[in-house]
C-alpha cells in the first residue's frame, strides 16, 4: 500500500506531499505505518503519539480527510472504504491534490491548529479554550467526612462527557472552528457542560456564563461533525444544545 504524507519543514516553510510504499500487515494501524516510514524510509518524519491504545489522545490527524486517531485507524479498512465518513464541508476537506483513495492512505495534520513540523501541530489554541472553561471540580463549603456520592441518574447524565481524551479531533472537524478562531470548539464546551450538570457543585448556573458569548455556546451551527468523528462517542453538540436551551428559557441569551 501507499502512504501519502503531508510534510512541512519549519526552517524553510516548505509544504509538500511525500509518497511511501509500505508492506501492510493484517490489522496494521496508520500509526504503525508511520513507524515503518520512519524506520525504513525517512527517519526525519515527525508525528506525535504516546499510548498507542486510543487513550492518550495525542495521535489525532487528518486521515483520508477525516480527523481520526492514527493508533486505532486500520489501513485495510481505509483502503476498502469501510471507514468513509460524510462530514459537513470545510476548507481542509477539499481535495486539491492528486490522491487515489483506493490505493493511497492520505495523512495530514489536524486542521485549525498551527503547524509545527510534518504531522505535528501546536495544540495550545485548543488547550487555551479548555483552560478558559475552568475544567476542574470546585465544590463549595467544607469537604465532607466521606466521598461526595451521586445517584445513578446524575452519573448517567454526565457520563458521556467524561470520556473525552482531549485528542482535538472534534476541533479539527468543526466547520465553525475553521472560520472563527475565537470559537471555543466542541470539546471545551462539552467539558464545561459536564461540570455544569455535576450535582456536587453549587448548581447555580454560573458556570454556563463562562461561554455565554457569541464565541461560546452561540457560535455552534450544529453541523454535528464533532460527534461523528469523536473516537470516544462524546456528543458535544448535545451538550451545546442543552446549554443553549437552558440559557434561552432563563432569558440569559447574550446580545448579538
Ligand atoms: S470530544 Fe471526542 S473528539 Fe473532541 S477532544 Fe474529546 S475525545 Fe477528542
Ligand atoms: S497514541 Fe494515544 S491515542 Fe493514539
Amino acid at each position: 500500500m501507499r502512504l501519502k504524507l503531508f510534510r512541512y519543514n519549519p526552517e524553510d516553510r516548505e509544504q509538500r506531499y511525500d509518497i511511501f510504499e509500505i508492506e501492510s500487515r493484517p490489522g496494521m494501524s496508520v500509526l504503525a505505518a508511520l513507524f515503518d516510514v520512519q524506520k525504513k524510509h525517512d527517519d526525519s518524519l515527525a508525528f506525535r503519539y504516546s499510548c498507542r491504545g486510543a487513550v492518550c489522545g495525542t495521535c489525532a490527524m487528518l486521515i483520508n480527510k477525516v480527523p481520526r486517531l492514527a493508533c486505532r485507524t486500520q489501513v485495510a479498512k481505509l483502503l476498502d472504504g469501510s471507514l468513509e465518513m460524510d462530514l459537513a464541508p470545510y476548507p481542509a476537506l477539499e481535495v486539491d491534490i492528486d490522491w487515489n483513495p483506493e490505493e493511497e492512505v492520505l495523512v495530514e495534520p489536524l486542521p485549525h491548529l498551527p503547524l509545527i513540523r510534518d504531522l505535528v501541530v501546536d495544540m495550545e489554541p485548543f488547550f487555551a479554550f479548555y483552560r478558559a472553561v475552568r475544567p476542574v471540580f470546585k465544590p463549595e463549603g467544607e469537604a465532607p467526612a466521606r466521598e461526595r456520592l451521586m445517584d445513578r441518574d446524575a452519573v448517567s447524565a454526565l457520563e458521556a462527557y467524561t470520556n473525552c481524551i482531549l485528542c482535538g479531533a472534534c476541533f479539527g472537524a468543526c466547520p465553525v472552528d475553521a472560520k472563527n478562531p475565537d470559537y471555543y470548539g466542541p470539546a471545551a464546551l462539552a467539558k464545561l457542560y459536564r461540570f455544569h450538570i455535576d450535582p456536587r457543585e453549587a448548581g447555580d448556573g454560573s458556570r454556563l456564563e463562562l461561554a455565554n458569548t457569541p464565541e461560546g455556546w452561540w457560535a455552534c451551527e450544529f453541523h454535528t461533525n464533532c460527534m461523528r468523528v469523536c473516537p470516544k462517542r462524546v456528543p458535544p453538540n448535545i451538550a451545546i444544545g442543552k446549554a443553549r436551551r437552558e440559557l434561552s428559557e432563563q432569558g440569559r441569551e447574550p446580545e448579538r
